[in-house]
């Protein structure tokens, strides 16, 4: 028996893929490398001496999902395939709910119509717009999200809480991840954003290495410690597991279930700063400038129900997270290329 991991090639889907392997799973891997490298798998295969049956195409080709559905034996799938850049999706609403909404419900259909019943879905904090509060639990109020990356994801949690319903044999995961952030340590995967990045990590990690000359600090008159943005960062490797728990944790309470994947701690960009500078041995200039549109102040989740159900914690700290983050970037300059 295999598991789909539709996105494997991609930051997320790589480190999962690898930790799959590493556990003895059977993996199949559907990636269109919109935002990914297949030099990714290529790497995970060195690192696990693994192989990995690969299909390169879109969730949305109903045809080659149905080939995949047939020449393989999947049992279940992690869906990570999506575009995930918030400011693009702004620009491009279309092509976000085309291609996270849209793909999500041709994925689903063929699941169900090849009997495949066991699904995790990627999704993310952004579902919880703007919290009235910190930290966030599972029941904390979802919606009024400030993008349409957050709104496609938030789409794709209804479709499958109501599909769920409808269809009493699907077991579905959904995992909220809060900010990823690292590599795995041998430095050989990890992410690597097309253009300059939009995200915190990979930016400084870019300043760090010569690519980007300073970093831009989006607003330091935040209500939080030292006016600057908090997060709860995740390493990718804690999140990679997070995953192989889901996939253990068998149907209890109902058959579509969520959980937060984050650590429970918030750190601010001036945090991140003074811990990658601690990790790499670099200074990292920056300048304060406006607030970014669509920040919150603070965003950080309460791991407790995931830890509790899943008997998952996240347990690599934010210098592990810097210090592969700087590993990665240092053994690979200009990322897969
Ligand atoms: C973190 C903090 C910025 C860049 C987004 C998505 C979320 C997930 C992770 C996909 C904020 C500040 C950032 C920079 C900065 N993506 N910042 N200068 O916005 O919390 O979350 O990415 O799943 O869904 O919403 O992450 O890394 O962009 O920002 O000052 O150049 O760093 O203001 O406080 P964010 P981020």
């Amino acid at each position: 028996m295999s598991i789909l991991v539709t996105g494997g090639a991609g930051y997320i889907g790589s480190h999962t893929v690898l930790s799959l392997l590493e556990q003895g799973y059977e993996v199949v891997v559907l990636d269109n490398h919109s935002n990914s490298s297949f030099e990714s798998l290529r790497r995970v295969k060195i690192l696990t001496g693994c192989d990995i049956t690969y299909y390169e195409g879109d969730v949305s080709n109903r045809l080659l999902l149905q080939n995949i559905f047939s020449e393989n034996d999947i049992k279940q799938v992690i869906h990570f395939a999506g575009l995930k850049s918030v400011s693009e999706s702004v620009q491009s609403p279309l092509k976000y709910y085309d291609n996270n909404v849209m793909a999500s419900i041709v994925l689903i259909q063929e699941m169900i119509a090849h009997n495949v019943c066991e699904l995790i879905f990627s999704s993310s904090a952004t579902v919880y717009g703007i919290p009235e509060s910190v930290p966030l639990n599972e029941d904390s109020k979802i919606g009024g999200t400030t993008n349409p990356y957050g709104t496609s994801k938030l789409m794709v949690e209804q479709i499958l809480r109501d599909t769920a319903k409808a269809y009493p044999q699907l077991d579905i995961t959904i995992l909220r991840y809060f900010n990823p952030a690292g590599a795995h340590p041998s430095g050989l995967i990890g992410e690597d954003p097309s253009g300059v990045p939009c995200n915190l990590v990979p930016y400084i990690s870019q300043v760090a290495v010569g690519k980007l000359p300073k970093l831009l600090v989006y607003g330091n008159d935040y209500p939080t410690h030292d006016g600057t943005g908090v997060r709860d960062y995740i390493h990718v490797m804690d999140l990679a597991e997070g995953h192989i728990a889901a996939l253990k944790h068998k149907m209890a309470e109902s058959n579509c279930r969520t959980y937060n994947l984050g650590t429970g701690k918030g750190y601010s960009v001036l945090d991140l700063i003074s811990a990658f500078e601690r990790q790499s041995g670099k200074i990292i200039p920056y300048q304060f400038v406006e607030r970014r549109i669509g920040d919150v102040a603070e965003c950080w989740a309460n791991p407790s129900l995931s830890q509790q159900a899943l008997n998952w914690t996240a347990s690599r700290s934010l210098d592990d997270m810097m210090r592969d983050s700087w590993n990665w970037q240092q053994k690979n300059p200009t990322g897969y290329e």
